[in-house]
Parts: C-alpha cells; sequence; structure tokens
C-alpha cells in the first residue's frame, strides 16, 4: 500500500494486517496507546477543507505516537481562502518536504486528485491518506469501526450489522459496507428512510430495510449514523421529530437485536434524533472506544504506508 483511498479492493489479507499492526499499538489498557519511532524525520501534514473533531485530532495524535512532525493547516486561514487552487496547495505543501498528506475535502475523489497529480509530476513516494472526501469513503473510520467490531465480537463471521439513518450522504457507510463484505459478515443491513438511501445501494450486497425492527432483528451491531442536513436540500430534509420516531435509537426499539448487540456511531451525535442520551451513555454503547481505537488505527495505517 501507498496510498489509502478507500476500504474498496483492500483484500481480506491487508485488512487484517491492519487490524493486527493496529492492535500492536495498544497496550494491556486500551487507554494505553504506545509511543514508536517509526515516523521519526517524517513530515505528515493535515489538510482539512471540513470540520472535524474525531479524524484530525486522532491522526495528529496518531502521527506523534509515531515520532513524526505532524503539520496541521487551518484552510479556513489558509490561502486557498484567495483562491488558491488545492493542487497548488499541495506543489507548496511539498516544497517544504511533505511525506504524508492526511486529507479531508467536501468534494468526492479530492485525494484521488492529488494522488494523479503527485503520479503525473513524479512524486509517488508522498502518501496520501483520505481522511472523508464527500459522500465517497472514510476509509480509516471503516478501519476503526472494523477494529471495534472485532475488538467486541471476536471477529466477523456469522455477524449481523445494521447501519441507520442517512446511508445516501454517509462516506462512512460505504468504507463499513465493503469492509465488512471483505471481512466475512454474514449479513449487512441499511435501515432508512427512502430518500436517504442510495437506489444503487444492493449492488454492493446489502439487504435495505425501511423498517427499524425488521432491520434491527438478530443484529449483534447496531451503526447509528448522523442526518448530514448540511448535504441535504429541502425536499430530502426530514424533520428530526418525524425522523426520531421512525428511526431513532432508543432502548425499546434495541429490543429487536440481540441482548449483547453492541452500539456505534462514528460521531458527531445528534442526540435525540438518531440516538437517545440513554442509548449514547449506555455501557452497550461503545462510541468512545471507537474514537481511542482510531489512534491505533491511524497509526497502523500511517506505518503501513510508510513502510511499503
Ligand atoms: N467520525 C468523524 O469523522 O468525526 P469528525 O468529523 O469529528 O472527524
Amino acid at each position: 500500500l501507498i496510498h489509502l483511498l478507500s476500504t474498496e479492493g483492500l483484500s481480506r489479507e491487508q485488512l487484517t494486517r491492519l487490524l493486527d499492526t493496529g492492535a500492536s499499538f495498544l497496550g494491556v489498557s486500551d487507554r494505553d496507546v504506545k509511543k514508536v519511532p517509526l515516523l521519526r524525520g517524517k513530515s505528515v501534514f493535515n489538510i482539512f477543507f471540513e470540520n472535524s473533531t474525531r479524524t484530525r485530532t486522532t491522526f495528529e495524535i496518531a502521527a506523534k505516537r509515531l515520532s513524526a512532525d505532524v503539520i496541521n493547516l487551518n484552510m479556513s486561514t489558509s490561502s486557498t481562502a484567495k483562491g488558491e487552487t488545492l493542487l497548488d496547495t499541495v506543489d507548496n505543501l511539498c516544497a517544504m518536504h511533505a511525506d504524508m498528506f492526511v486529507v479531508r475535502h467536501e468534494s468526492s475523489g479530492a485525494p484521488h486528485l492529488i494522488v494523479d497529480h503527485l503520479r503525473r509530476t513524479g512524486r509517488s513516494d508522498i502518501h496520501v491518506i483520505n481522511a472523508g472526501d464527500g459522500r465517497h469513503g472514510h476509509p480509516t473510520q471503516g478501519l476503526l469501526d472494523m477494529y471495534t467490531i472485532r475488538h467486541y465480537k471476536g471477529g466477523f463471521e456469522g455477524l449481523k450489522v445494521a447501519l441507520i439513518g442517512d446511508i445516501l450522504h454517509s462516506r462512512v457507510a460505504r468504507s463499513d459496507i465493503h469492509a465488512l463484505k471483505t471481512l466475512g459478515a454474514e449479513s449487512i443491513r441499511v435501515v432508512g428512510p427512502q430518500t436517504l438511501i442510495p437506489t444503487d445501494i444492493e449492488s454492493l450486497g446489502v439487504e435495505v430495510h425501511r423498517d427499524l425492527d425488521s432491520g434491527l432483528k438478530d443484529c449483534d451491531v447496531v451503526i447509528a449514523l448522523r442526518l448530514q442536513r448540511e448535504r441535504m436540500s429541502g425536499a430530502l430534509l426530514p424533520s428530526a421529530t418525524e425522523f426520531h420516531d421512525r428511526y431513532g435509537l432508543t432502548h425499546e426499539r434495541l429490543k429487536a437485536a440481540k441482548p449483547d448487540a453492541i452500539v456505534m456511531h462514528p460521531g458527531p451525535m445528534n442526540r435525540g434524533v438518531e440516538i437517545d442520551s440513554a442509548v449514547a451513555d449506555s455501557p452497550r454503547a461503545v462510541i468512545l472506544p471507537q474514537v481511542t481505537f482510531g489512534i491505533a488505527m491511524r497509526m497502523a495505517v500511517m506505518s503501513v504506508l510508510a513502510g511499503g
């Protein structure tokens, strides 16, 4: 692997190697993420054109735990506001000796554009990691989700997983679906209103459920997704109350899932919309461990890329 642009196309062996590498960075306690010298002397540039709390910060922590130098650009105060293009920005950061770019962008395909540009200009040794592009993919979230599932469920065989809510705009859903398929989950369900489920989603090998109870039935893993209001226009936008009534995760609705089902959410959560606080703060929710595992998995991605 040179770049990480998507979970699509990663083999089971590659995914397993990344998960095992992530595990090697965690100590006896999940809170104990090791510091290692693997990226000493390397410069990691975080370039985020969209807001982020978890991804940007855990990438920074992960790079520091790998002993890299980390440069965080605040794109809202950068010269992109004066009209500088994405690729001119990249060229200038390359001139500052970047070894790795971590890129979040509102446009699907922006990290791919950077990879093509680096290839064309003879700089294929600079690594690019997709930290979320439009609706397309969020591969490191997919990987940390797989780590979380494997941690709590021991593996993927026989697992029933439900992704609930705004599938249409969710890059996390796509990254999770590709990884879950490759890792051998038994059943992957997407659950939500017709307007928020892509028409071609069944081609990815998932079951579509409009009804929450049927989607949750006997599930081992429940992944709630945020309504991405910023990507919706009038007709698509359901009212928060209506959405909560039909698809909001409550303890009552979760009775349809297995009693030991875990509840995940990539964040940020809209409490009282896709998930009740009573569920989000309950012992079955593993939402904060997902964030901690994100540090280890981002260390895994950067170290595997840097090691060729
Ligand atoms: N899960 C996730 O991508 O969160 P942030 O937008 O805060 O990075």
